[in-house]
């Protein structure tokens, strides 16, 4: 994984810490929530927009997908197809649920703690 996305360790699972550009901000707000598989707003699943820190494992079989990959410019999973947008929702293929938003917390503008 090339910057700006960093797989940290936490508890053994790989984590994306994703700086988001505005325009992938905006694709992560601009979807109509209804209509997805597992309904989520982007406000829910990020404490600052331009960071978005999901767990990296696909919630089908549990794949590590690949970022900025697919066709929602999130992430895809090539082991059966699974689309996640820019805030790691899913969006298409076998996969049922979002990228899980793992317990993290800002320490300052640039450190997080994951965990
Ligand atoms: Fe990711 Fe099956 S494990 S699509």
């Amino acid at each position: 994984v090339s910057y700006p996305d960093i797989v940290q360790l936490a508890g053994g699972k790989p984590v994306f810490v994703r700086h988001r550009t505005k325009k992938e901000i905006e694709e992560a707000q601009n979807v109509d929530v209804a209509k997805l598989p597992d309904p989520q707003p982007d406000s829910a699943r990020v404490k600052k927009p331009e960071w978005l820190v999901v767990v990296g494992v696909c919630t089908h079989l549990g794949c590590i997908p690949l970022g900025h990959q697919g066709k929602f410019d999130g992430w895809f999973c090539p082991c059966h197809g699974s689309d996640y947008d820019t805030s790691g929702r899913i969006r298409q293929g076998p996969a049922p649920r979002n990228l899980e938003v793992p317990e993290y917390a800002f320490l300052s503008d640039t450190k997080i703690k994951i965990g």
